[in-house]
């Protein structure tokens, strides 16, 4: 990190890039957005004078979630505003943090005739000629090889199982919600000891009707269940692999994502599934943002 390093602080990590500007140490400009009456968005950086900017490393936080005040393609389009403007300034150095990666799971051909987006996003940030990128749990790391530079998918398990830790879970089976997930929760179990075990449902989804079908019966009598997932958006992944385990004798069930955007009814089916807590990080700006990022995001920046 350099001592003239300025982070700036995009409109959908208000929150999280304030906090990494705290945990670096470093001084914040905040974003200015609106949207003209034909519907194109409008992004400036709040500065005065932009000499500010000139030779400067430049940090560009910005998730690119869905919420209220913009869905992922605005901020998508703010970002790559956020990115042309200090590039236009001068910057010497621009790294880019995008906590939640819009369209990553868009990394798959599942029906003809579809686009394997997510590969295009990562392309297209590599022609605007950006240094480094970090995200945060991407749904398949596999996707950042599109992006030429260096590129850091940092991990926020210690510090979703540091929470949990805290709120007292013991007797701890970690449980994916599928298959492909358990890579990821034999590597979040160890954070609550060596021995944790981790068990996993079978899930499958139709690919046109996006349905869900899940089943298994696991070993979770008397225990406390941690459900984890990189994402919770509609919510049924996870309603599915709590009513699941409530029926295979979870006492305790803690439904955590690291970017839980939890769109439509999902905190409704999470909780009346019997989930006891719903745990997300501050990639999301929402009420279950339990977790912060910005300490291990300013740990990998600070390493560079
Ligand atoms: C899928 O592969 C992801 O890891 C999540 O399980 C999925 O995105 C969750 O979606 P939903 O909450 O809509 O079931």
């Amino acid at each position: 990190m350099k001592e003239s390093s300025i982070l700036i602080v995009g409109p959908a990590s208000q929150i999280l890039g304030t906090r990494i500007a705290k945990e670096l140490g470093v001084p914040s400009l905040n974003t200015e957005t609106k949207t003209f009456p034909d519907g194109e968005i409008y992004l400036r950086i709040d500065v005065e004078d932009e000499s500010v900017i000139k030779g400067k490393e430049i940090i560009l936080v910005q998730s690119t979630g869905p919420s209220s005040s913009g869905n992922q393609n605005d901020r998508l389009f703010e970002l790559l505003m956020m990115i042309d403007s200090v590039k236009r300034m001068g910057a010497a150095k621009i790294i880019v943090v995008i906590p939640y990666l819009a369209y990553a799971r868009q990394d798959k051909i599942f029906r003809p005739g579809e686009s394997q987006f997510a590969n295009l996003i990562l392309r297209v940030l590599n022609t605007t000629k950006i240094d480094e990128l970090y995200v945060v749990d991407v749904h398949a790391p596999e996707v950042l090889k599109e992006f030429s530079r260096k590129s850091v998918n940092i991990d926020s398990m210690k510090a979703i199982a540091e929470y949990i830790k805290s709120l007292g879970a013991k007797d701890i089976v970690v449980v994916a919600p599928d298959k492909g997930a358990v890579e990821r929760s034999q590597e979040f179990a160890k954070c609550f000891g060596e021995n944790t075990p981790v068990d996993f449902f079978d899930k499958k989804r139709d690919v046109k009707t996006g349905e869900i079908t899940m089943s298994g019966t696991l070993s979770l009598k008397n225990k406390d269940v941690v459900i984890s997932d990189d994402i919770i958006a509609t919510g049924g992944t996870m309603a599915t692999a709590i009513k699941l385990s409530k029926q295979s004798g979870a006492k305790k069930v803690y439904a955590t994502a690291t970017h839980a955007l939890l769109l439509q009814n999902a905190k409704y089916r999470i909780l009346s599934a019997g989930a006891d807590e719903i745990i997300g990080t501050d990639s999301i700006d929402n009420e279950v943002a339990r977790v912060s990022l910005a300490k291990v995001i300013a740990e990998h920046l600070k390493k560079k």
